[in-house]
């Protein structure tokens, strides 16, 4: 069919992923065309290991409800933010299953602090957890956690500050020493909100954790996940601040910030982000970078927030979460009369 032509080739200097372009033309005609190849695109991102970057959708600053139509390739349910555990200061005025996240206001969002030194004694910029921190997947603290996240950069920063970076934690979990493979297999983090007084240094701390309705406790999710379209195993884990130091933050491991449970998450986080399962995505304005959460890890960095204003918009998809979660209730609602982050409001 006539159209802008889409192009898919490795991404550069990275151990997976695929870049797409497509050729200049006006907005309607870029999103029609990735919409008609979404097959094709949903394959490409499965065959890369869950990391696309996007280029030809710089358009898409003017019009977020477009980025929510490009969105449905990738799974049912592009989610609304006001309806999960997201504070208020992150919503799209206009549109709410776009997340705002900006060091502006409202939404006032710090960068990670600025690593030292910002590069190693090689001159590489780190990756590793812990010299890098704040490696995640999105709100793993509901279940079924959002499958996939679109990340689309409005304003940037310099093309070196505020990277994003991303680890392949299925390639993670091949290299894994066979004994500690065998030692997960069947285990199961809590993941927690950062927000309700469970991370390490809130524990440490001894401050009080944050009394929960239902639909906010800490969620149960398998340490290996089998991704439901490849059928491939992967990490799923997130650093300290999202999982709960008080009664995890691996079930049936001695629980706390010092427990065997947190060693060998440190342990995980360590492995899965060494340099070779890592990307650092360095931002152009009108990038689209869409990563799988079922697989990957990521983490934001460091930029001049008092320089420099960098605003992103950002998706998430669900509804495929995989044979674990097989016709389970979302576990982020709330009970009729509540509001979903009832008495989080300092969140
Ligand atoms: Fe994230």
């Amino acid at each position: 069919m006539a159209g802008p032509s889409l192009t898919f080739r490795p991404l550069d200097a990275s151990p997976f992923g695929v870049l797409v372009e497509i050729e200049p033309c006006d907005l309607s005609a870029a999103v029609a065309r990735f919409l008609e190849a979404s097959d094709e695109i949903t394959h490409a991102l499965n065959e890369a290991g869950g990391l696309m970057v996007v280029r030809g959708l710089s358009g898409l600053r003017n019009a977020p409800r477009e980025l929510v139509k490009i969105s449905k390739c990738f799974g049912p349910d592009v989610e609304n933010y006001r309806e999960t555990l997201t504070a208020e200061r992150f919503f799209h005025e206009e549109v709410p299953e776009v997340l705002v996240l900006s060091n502006m206001p409202p939404c006032n969002h710090p960068p990670p602090p600025r690593p030292e030194p910002l590069l190693d004694e090689e001159g590489r910029f780190p990756v590793q957890f812990p010299q890098r921190a704040n490696w995640h997947t999105d709100q793993s603290y509901r279940r079924p956690p959002p499958d996939v996240t679109l990340l689309f950069g409005v304003a940037v920063p310099p093309h070196d500050q505020g990277q994003t970076l991303f680890a392949d934690c299925t390639a993670a979990l091949q290299a894994l020493e066979p004994e500690v493979r065998a030692q997960i297999e069947g285990l199961s983090g809590l993941h927690a909100p950062s927000w309700i007084g469970r991370r390490p240094q809130d524990v440490r701390a001894g401050v009080a954790p944050k009394p929960l309705l239902a639909h906010q406790l800490p969620q149960s999710q398998p340490l290996v996940r089998v991704h439901p379209a490849t059928g491939k195993p992967a990490l799923y884990i997130c650093e300290e601040a999202q999982m709960d130091h008080l009664e995890g933050p691996i079930e049936g491991l001695e629980p706390g910030p010092d427990g065997q449970g947190a060693v060998l998450l440190r342990r995980l986080l360590a492995h899965a982000t060494r340099r070779e399962f890592v990307y650092v995505h360095s931002w152009r304005e009108g990038d689209l970078v869409i990563g799988d959460n079922r697989c990957l890890l990521h983490a934001a960095t460091w930029f001049d927030a008092d320089r420099y204003p960098r605003l992103m918009w950002r998706t998430t998809v669900s509804g495929h979460p995989g044979a674990e979660y097989a016709g389970e209730a979302k576990s982020w609602v709330p009970e009729e009369g509540a509001a979903p982050m009832q008495g989080m409001e300092d969140a």
